[in-house]
């Protein structure tokens, strides 16, 4: 059961472990232990490493991983898997994430795996979901999301489905400066816990935290994480400077 507010920072391809440093040491001064929140860092593979270390002191803090291989080892030079992403620390994998899906050409075959493979592992799979613009704008948001959906429950025992988060992520929200309305996000939403609810029943789809991501920063964040049904937020683009991941954890 996980209903506290989720504030995940996706880094993409940014911050060096050098720069993570400089980037905590600035973040913690001026962020207490939030115990209303629960904060997750999704480092690249490289730095993830040199966060954890940095947030020895702050266990509260989650650390995650932005994506594994679909297979737990093997000959897949370049990859990385989810067994490496347990033993060095992290509690989360981001699954499915738009640039996945678009720009590296990930399928619902390949999130069905991996989701298996990383509530296997013990860890929490973040799965994301969102449809193009294109999608939209021909009236086909809820059928997308809701297949990319079942694709990534697909291989889940019904007791692993509860276990998850999930991030709803249209993907002409992200990195466009253009967001969904909090009215858009919280119908989206609707429709994502109707169909946990469905698969799972109502007490253990109330416990899966449905994260907003796209666009999000420091002047739209608070409302977002007030409409109904957002229970959180992943940031890309304004998660990368301390003070304004820092004002939007505070928000
Ligand atoms: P953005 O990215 O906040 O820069 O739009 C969000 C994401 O891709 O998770």
């Amino acid at each position: 059961m996980h209903r506290k507010p989720v504030l995940a920072a996706n880094w993409k391809l940014n911050h060096t472990p050098n720069d993570a440093r400089a980037f905590l040491q600035r973040f913690l001064a001026q962020v207490p232990k939030l115990n209303e929140r629960t904060l997750v860092f999704f480092p690249s593979a490289l730095t993830v490493g040199t966060v954890i270390e940095g947030l020895k002191d702050r266990p509260e803090i989650w650390v995650g991983v932005q994506n594994v291989h679909g297979e737990a080892q093997g000959a897949f030079t370049g990859e990385n898997s989810v067994l490496m992403a347990r033993d060095i620390g992290a509690r989360v994998v981001l699954v499915g994430h738009s640039e996945r899906r678009h720009v590296f050409g990930e399928s619902d075959a390949h999130t069905t795996k991996k989701m298996a493979l990383v509530a296997q592992a013990r860890l929490t799979p973040m799965l994301c979901v969102g449809e193009t613009l294109e999608e939209r704008e021909a009236g086909r948001t809820g059928e997308v999301v809701e297949r990319q959906l079942a694709a990534g429950l697909a291989g889940l025992e019904d007791g692993q489905v509860a276990g998850i988060m999930l991030a709803y992520e249209p993907v002409w929200a992200i990195g466009t400066g253009r967001t969904a309305t909090p009215a858009d996000a919280s119908e989206i939403h609707g429709v994502l816990r109707r169909a946990l609810v469905s698969r799972v029943g109502d007490k253990a789809a109330a416990g899966i935290p449905i994260l907003y991501g796209g666009s999000v920063n420091r002047g739209n964040a608070s409302q977002l994480l007030a409409a109904p049904d957002v229970d959180g937020l992943l940031v890309g683009g304004a998660s990368l400077d301390a003070d304004s991941w820092a004002s939007i954890v505070r928000a």
